[in-house]
């Protein structure tokens, strides 16, 4: 077995260009945190950049972007600051809140495409779920109302209605096009849609079903990961999320084909226990685990992560 050479597994060309982590661990965006702790965002932000973790903050924080920003940024070690984008349905607004997350110092976007609609949440609605008062969106504030289309007789208040403003391959284009930034694909999961976003020359995909919170039996990331690596090759950095649990986890995705993995749920159960606190102890235990589930396997280096470490040499495909 080949020694680590700084004992540290590092990982290289993250995009934009080359970002070095200390470990392939980002906090996905995950909507409205002050429902989970006070804190909220800052919480969950501080505690990634002091554990050198990457940060995507959701387009539905309950905290301003520009304040997380800062925090962020202050702190030496920390990973990449990337921006979530739900494509709202006022693209001057979309605009406008690109904008702001530029000037803010994002490093990068990542839209989600894969939930133009909630899907069906059973539980939610069984337990009536409401935003709680003093918690919201507050960096859609003043984001015009929807005025939904007078729907003639036969037509769909969800295929006439709502879906007109989900994002098309056009509106990656636009969005592009609007920013300097990198832009990202998040909740991509057949191998012809990332097909195209590598022809559209997107930044990375993030293979992602949501935490299986939009579509009901959507396959699971670890079955879709390998064969979306083998479709767009090398080329394209790909991330994944998805029932990351375990350092094991994270090695297991790294030999799936990804370059870092996002965690959702960990984070917000540790934000709810302790705050600050509490995600920065998940990222560490994650980050403890990984660096264990590397030696143990004989990994020195990421590189060394592949297929073959799961399946020996008969990878199935
Ligand atoms: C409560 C909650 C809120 C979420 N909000 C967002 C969001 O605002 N934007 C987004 O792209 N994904 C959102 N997600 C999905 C996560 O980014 C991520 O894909 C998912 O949680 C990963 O699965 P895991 O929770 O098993 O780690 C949310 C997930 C949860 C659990």
């Amino acid at each position: 077995m080949n020694r680590p050479p700084g004992g540290v597994p590092r990982l290289a060309q993250i995009p934009p260009g080359v970002v070095t982590l200390a470990h392939p661990v980002l906090l996905a965006p995950v909507a409205y945190q002050r429902m989970a702790h006070p804190d909220g965002e800052f919480a969950s932000a501080l505690a990634a950049a002091v554990q050198g973790a990457g940060l995507v903050l959701s387009t539905q924080a309950s905290v301003l972007l520009e304040d997380v920003a800062r925090l962020v940024l202050a702190e030496p070690q920390r990973g990449p600051l990337w921006m979530q984008l739900y494509l709202q349905h006022d693209r001057g607004f979309t605009a406008e809140l690109v904008r702001r997350a530029e000037r803010a110092g994002y490093e990068a976007l990542v839209l989600t495409v894969d939930a133009p609609t909630s899907g069906a949440r059973d539980r939610e609605r069984r337990a009536g779920f409401r935003l709680p008062p003093g918690v919201s969106a507050v960096n859609l504030a003043g984001l015009p109302p929807v005025t939904p289309p007078a729907l003639e007789a036969g037509q769909s208040a969800l295929f006439d209605g709502l879906l007109r403003g989900a994002a098309t391959w056009r509106d990656v284009e636009w969005l592009q096009g609007l920013t300097r930034l990198p832009v990202l694909l998040k909740g991509v999961l057949h191998e012809d849609d990332a097909r195209q976003a590598a022809a559209l020359g997107v930044a990375g995909l993030i293979v992602s079903n949501h935490g299986g919170r939009t579509l009901d039996t959507a396959p699971a990331t670890a079955w879709v990961l390998p064969r979306i690596a083998d479709t767009v090759g090398g080329g394209l950095p790909l991330l994944v999320d998805g029932g990351i649990r375990r350092g094991t986890d994270v090695l297991k995705a790294v030999a799936l084909g990804a370059r870092a993995v996002l965690v959702g749920r960990p984070y917000v159960h540790g934000l709810a226990t302790a705050g600050a606190q509490g995600v920065a102890h998940v990222l560490r235990l994650l980050r403890d685990e990984f660096e264990i589930a590397m030696a143990l396997t004989g990994c020195a280096t990421l590189a060394e992560a592949g297929p073959s470490l799961l399946f020996g040499r008969s990878a199935p495909r």
